[in-house]
């Protein structure tokens, strides 16, 4: 179950990478565009501002974060991006911090490529963080024998490719042409020696959701103070804050370009 006010923590972080996906499509009058996995909606409402004219709509498994999403000119819908097929009219697509979540994916890309209008814009960000050290942490402890059953099967698969060139590559066998490129934020969270970790704090509005949804109160509790302690020694505070890198992949893709020049 997605949490949308503790998504929420680290808004302008969580943000940043979609402004810079944004900034790389290019579209000029799209007819209709579709924000898959838009989680609580505030994103979405920039797409809706960038284009007044357009249809914009998004789309979540999320009944919770649906529930909480709201913005003008934008029509919102609980459904899984596995099972969605573009309308005739879409010309813009963007999936920002969802394909992580979704196994098989990379068929999922290739399949709308096919299917979207020619011309189409398809722009993606994904996480590129499966070997950080936060992660790493939480593998750790979800493998410590208290909850190596019932945790460690609920963390994400490590990714097949999960680089800007494999993405490239895959879109461009997708007959599309492609600007693809990976950046490492490095995110300064307020911190205080005394009090929770802010990784904690991150993940708990997206990595540990499964986590906390398969234990009890009691479970919850332990493995947040065994995970807080592994966090505190892998970013220390430093400043009142602590530095935590996070890689982010990113792709804009346009659809049937490639066939275009080969002509
Ligand atoms: C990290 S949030 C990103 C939300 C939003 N795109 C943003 O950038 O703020 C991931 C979102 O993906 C959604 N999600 C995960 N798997 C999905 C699926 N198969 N179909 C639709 N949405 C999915 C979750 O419900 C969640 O809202």
């Amino acid at each position: 179950m997605w949490d949308p006010t503790a998504y929420r923590r680290y808004g302008d972080e969580r943000a940043r990478p979609f402004h810079d996906l944004l900034a790389r499509v290019p579209a000029d009058r799209p007819r209709a565009v579709v924000d898959l996995g838009c989680g609580p909606g505030n994103l979405t409402a920039l797409l809706a501002a960038r284009w007044p004219g357009s249809r914009v709509a998004g789309l979540d498994s999320s009944p919770e974060m649906i529930a909480d999403a709201t913005a003008a000119g934008v029509t919102f819908a609980v459904g899984d991006v596995r099972h969605w097929h573009p309308e005739p009219d879409v010309d813009v697509v963007v999936s920002n911090a969802v394909l992580q979540w979704v196994p098989g994916h990379r068929e999922l890309l290739t399949r709308w490529a096919r299917e979207l209008p020619p011309g189409a814009w398809l722009a993606v960000q994904v996480p590129g963080n499966f070997d950080a050290p936060s992660h790493r942490a939480l593998r750790e402890v979800a493998d410590r024998p208290a909850w190596r059953a019932d945790v460690a099967p609920l963390l994400r698969r490590p990714p097949a490719d999960d680089t800007a060139v494999g993405y490239a590559e895959l879109m461009t066998g997708a007959g599309c042409a492609v600007d693809a490129w990976e950046t490492l934020y490095v995110h300064l969270l307020p911190a205080r020696p005394d009090a929770e970790h802010p990784v904690l704090g991150w993940l708990e509005g997206t990595a540990l959701r499964p986590v906390r949804a398969a234990l009890d109160a009691a479970g919850w509790s332990d493995f947040r103070a065994e995970l807080g302690v592994r966090l505190a020694e892998a970013y220390p505070v430093r400043h009142d804050q602590v530095h935590f890198p996070f890689r982010r992949v990113f792709f804009v893709a346009r659809t049937g370009a490639r066939a275009e020049e080969n002509q």
